[in-house]
């Protein structure tokens, strides 16, 4: 048991780049436990070590987007893209907010699980979205420095009606 606390885009660990992990030890066992334990307490799609206080290349993503399929990637990168989709994104270190980004529609990715056995993941739509938002976060970008623009309180409230609130 351990939630972690969201940090928000005004701490500085927000704004760095991740060291990669090197040691898949119960160290880091204990930081990905925390980690999904914290996604799933904040109905997320996704989180980052960094999110977290950690500068660390680790994400997780929801890839089933039941909180139940969660997906951990160390050390990941992006092997392909394919398409484009522009949609709202939102993030858990910038609350209440969301902003339109373009972001290739489907998105594979190398990455390693937490005994360092390297795999590949593919995916399409809201997850090629999560992908794309966690790896900037491992290079201390948020998705505020590319929206195209913000959306207003009104599309904000349309949004909210739409499908519950899914941020990264
Ligand atoms: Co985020």
């Amino acid at each position: 048991m351990g939630l972690r606390k969201i940090l928000t885009d005004k701490d500085p660990a927000l704004h760095k780049a991740c060291r990669p992990v090197t040691a898949f030890d119960a160290k880091l066992h204990k930081l990905l436990d925390d980690m999904r334990e914290t996604l799933i307490d904040s109905n997320g799609v996704g989180l980052a070590a960094p999110q977290v206080g950690i500068l660390r290349r680790v994400f997780l993503v929801d890839v089933g987007l039941n909180g139940e399929d969660i997906l951990e990637c160390i050390n990941p990168e992006i092997l392909e893209t394919d398409g484009e989709q522009e949609g709202a994104e939102g993030c858990l270190s910038v609350p209440g907010k969301y902003g339109i980004v373009t972001r290739p529609n489907v998105v594979k990715v190398r990455a390693q699980d937490r005994y360092g056995k390297w795999f590949e993941a593919e995916g399409e739509g809201l997850i090629a979205r999560a992908f794309c938002h966690e790896l900037a976060h491992l290079d201390g970008h948020l998705y505020t420095e590319v929206a195209e623009r913000m959306l207003t309180p009104e599309e904000l409230e349309e949004l909210m009606n739409e499908d519950g609130d899914e941020e990264e």
